[in-house]
């Protein structure tokens, strides 16, 4: 799998490193013998022998009660959260910049795409581009610690935050959550996932309570969090609201039963900014650390209070240490202490790399909706373009706003894209289309000119959520003005996450491009002409109307206290559950290119894991990729919803090319959260598999009976009757692991009746020796 290509990258290029770091070490010890002296100053917690553990033992052992305390809180800086260096005892300082989208309110950075775009890549190794490139840039800034990845679900398509996360599914925002986290932790900058937990929208935050079931919460949205954990993320960062009428920062369920005992983070908890609430009941919560703090006599709650706290025997002494000691061990781990970072907060970052890296995610992070033989733009064959809308123009709608906002000095408008790419033989038009004239002199344009090019979109930020999911400022009108006289309109979308599209059926093409950075205009320029063939899928499903949605409606203000009474039934498994066919449903996108999918193959449950084999060809004209989607149905009657997204794959092929494909189940994939047993489990009964190229176009299916939850024999998987090659006779001889699954099963049947004649035999020389 994808995912697992990255790790192995990243670790073996930790691993180069090491070897490096160890190289130089050997040639330093040849060449520079320390004296007896230098060797008694250095401090034992340098020793890059020892464990993180160790040396963090070490080092707390060495501090004073006052030094502990400055460790837990903010301090006043030039980042975004600063923690000052302890220059007795060489403790370096600690400096976090948001944030999700790259280092954000800083100059000479890359303002890359939204994380929408990015989960809108379906492409872990995209992922890992981003994470390092972010990571390169913290380094040049001196950013040690990065407050992202967001990985909160997009549960209110209003939700003002969504264009900061991964969208709407948990197994998809982990993938890529963990990708970036382990390219960002690889050079050394400690990620922050956030916000823990349920803060999935703006309004009401900083009071709002967010009523969640426990199951809901384990299978959805914990899961990202889980796999940033399992991911080593060093630090998370908790959340504004509260959680079932406790604050997030201070409540002991959330933070010390589930993030600190059951998913096993040993890393530090932040706070939000302000969002410490009290000193005693925050650090017996499990609060680890209060952001953005102040100086200590400044009335915080982890200053001058949490001191008199610790010496009033009002929060033991062991759990400030336990503070303390969650925050060192990342960072011994990630080298802070080894290589600290020389970069200075007002260095340049951004270099001509990052910004074609940019380019590139925000052109793979480009959704194909619809695509009536319209696209790609051919400008050997066209005559006139008109481009319309203020966000091709003027007013580009790159980047969203909040703490997440990159500060994009050198946005390219889509309308300069266009323009270069289509080249002196091809002229182009322009008109803002934003009032009665100028709409006037769109639509003239539009119908003098080959293709029009309509450009709609809507401004999204942290601290408010939208009121409405319509378009603003009559953009719609717009739209069906220009597609009434020009049979040829290409619509393109700036937007945060969801938003309503009634003119749909009445344009011919249709593309998501959601907040593309500042390489804008050139990436959509390249999926327009088709230098990039669109390869991006929906993370979020688009609905034909706001009383599909599963949430409240958007014209009510969201509730407080928030009720999560979807429950499971989050994004599309809403729709799945409720029969409603959305307008454009999860995982939906297309190529200029065409994809087939045949010979599915299903092995086991055996040795805890189920196979899913298929082949994949692009039957097209172009080079392309496809994100081959597997979605999982449980037993029935567990209350599991239908068709749950549990792989999926990105595959780059040639024309004409095939390849075969393999997903693994383990039981991480097929358990359900049992409240039973407060516990995951592999449910007994008949699992149900699709494979599809999104949650509503399933191509090939199949199913396997669990019979031992620890997913061992006996083999009974089948591929469905449906696929019409494994029904056709004359269908193509089955893959290679179909042919290994039925040797296996031949195999295990033929030891099965050996063990028993075998056992047979037993219990007779037993039952003849008793009897003797
Ligand atoms: C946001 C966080 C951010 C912090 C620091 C808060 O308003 O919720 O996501 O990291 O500010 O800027």
């Amino acid at each position: 799998m994808t995912r697992r290509r990255i790790t192995a990258h990243v670790t073996s290029r930790i691993r180069i490193a090491a070897l490096l770091t160890v190289a130089a070490c050997v040639i330093a010890v040849s060449t520079t013998v320390p004296s007896a002296q230098s060797r008694a100053q250095t401090p034992s917690w340098m020793d890059p022998t020892l464990s993180p553990q160790e040396r963090a033992d070490l080092l707390l052992a060495e501090m004073t009660l006052d030094e502990k305390i400055a460790m837990v809180h903010g301090a006043p800086g030039v980042y975004t959260g600063n923690i000052p260096a302890n220059t007795r005892l060489g403790i370096p300082s600690i400096n976090m910049q948001d944030g999700p989208v790259g280092i954000a309110r800083m100059p000479q950075v890359t303002a890359l795409p939204a994380p929408i775009a990015l989960a809108a890549s379906w492409d872990t190794e995209m992922a890992q581009q981003y994470g390092t490139l972010i990571g390169e840039e913290a380094q040049s800034k001196g950013v040690n610690v990065l407050l992202g990845p967001m990985i909160n679900i997009v549960r209110a398509p209003q939700a003002g935050r969504n264009f900061e996360g991964f969208g709407e599914d948990p197994y998809l925002s982990a993938a890529i959550a963990v990708a970036e986290i382990e390219a960002l932790q690889g050079l050394g900058v400690i990620a922050t996932p956030k916000h823990y937990v349920n803060n999935e929208q703006e309004h009401g935050r900083g009071q709002g309570s967010s009523q969640v079931d426990e199951r809901t919460r384990h299978e959805i949205y914990l899961q990202p969090f889980r796999a940033a954990i399992e991911a080593d993320a060093g630090a998370v960062m908790c959340a504004y609201n509260k959680i079932d009428d406790v604050y997030a920062c201070e409540n002991d369920h959330v933070l010390n039963e589930i993030l600190k005992d059951e998913l096993g983070f040993q890393g530090w908890v932040m706070s939000d900014w302000g969002a410490t609430h009290s000193t005693v009941a925050a650090a017996l919560g499990g609060l680890d650390m209060e952001m953005p703090g102040g100086e200590v006599t400044d009335g915080i709650f982890f200053g001058t209070q949490l001191k008199e706290a610790i010496e009033s025997g009002a929060v033991p002494a062991e759990r400030l240490d336990d503070m303390v000691r969650r925050v060192l061990i990342p960072m011994f781990q990630m080298g802070l202490f080894d290589n600290p970072m020389t970069g200075k907060h007002y260095s340049a970052a951004r270099t001509d790399a990052h910004v074609q890296t940019a380019r590139e995610i925000a052109a793979q992070g480009t959704v194909l909706l619809k695509n009536e033989d319209v696209l790609p733009l051919d400008p050997a064959s066209l005559t006139s373009i008109v481009v319309i809308g203020t966000a091709a123009g003027k007013e580009p709608l790159s980047v969203g706003g909040g703490s997440a906002e990159v500060i994009s000095a050198m946005v390219v408008p889509p309308l300069e894209g266009i323009t270069e790419r289509a080249g002196s033989g091809v002229p182009v038009d322009y008109a803002q289309g934003d009032d009665g004239a100028s709409i006037d002199e769109a639509v003239q344009l539009a119908e003098q000119s080959d293709v029009a090019i309509v450009f709609v979109g809507v401004y999204s930020s942290e601290g408010w959520d939208r009121e409405t999911l319509v378009l603003p400022e009559g953009q719609d009108e717009l739209v069906r003005r220009i597609a009434a006289v020009n049979p040829r309109t290409v619509v393109v979308m700036n937007v945060p996450a969801q938003v309503l599209m009634p003119w749909t059926d009445e344009v011919p093409a249709i593309l998501v491009a959601w907040y593309p950075g500042q390489e804008n205009g050139n990436a959509i320029a390249s999926v327009l002409f088709g230098d990039t063939n669109p390869a991006a899928r929906l993370p979020v499903t688009f609905v034909n109307n706001t009383s599909e949605l599963p949430t409240v409606d958007v014209n009510e203000p969201m509730g407080n206290p928030v009720h999560y009474d979807e429950g499971l039934l989050v994004g599309y498994r809403w729709y799945n559950a409720n029969d409603v066919e959305p307008l454009f449903p999860f995982g939906h996108g297309l190529s200029y290119t065409t994809f087939d999918y045949a010979h599915l193959a299903l092995t086991g449950p055996a040795e805890g894991q189920v196979q899913v084999a298929l082949d994949v060809a692009n039957t097209g004209s172009r080079a392309g990729a496809e994100v081959v989607q597997l979605y999982v149905d449980f037993p029935p009657g567990l209350g599991e919803p239908p068709g749950q997204l549990k792989g999926f794959q990105k595959l780059y092929l040639d024309v004409g090319e095939t390849e075969v494909l393999t997903f693994t189940l383990t039981a991480d994939e097929l358990s359900y959260w049992d409240t039973s047993i407060s516990g995951w489990t592999v449910p007994t009964g008949t699992f149900q598999i699709d494979v599809g190229a999104s949650s509503r176009d399933i191509r090939l299916g199949g199913s396997f009976d669990v019979i031992n939850p620890d997913l061992s024999a006996p083999l009974t998987a089948q591929p469905d009757t449906t696929d019409p090659d494994a029904a056709q006779p004359d269908a193509a001889p089955p893959t290679a692991t179909y042919l290994l699954g039925l040797a296996g099963l031949l195999i295990l049947v033929a030891v099965g009746m050996l063990i028993i004649r075998r056992k047979k035999g037993q219990s007779q020389d037993q039952g003849d020796s008793r009897t003797a």
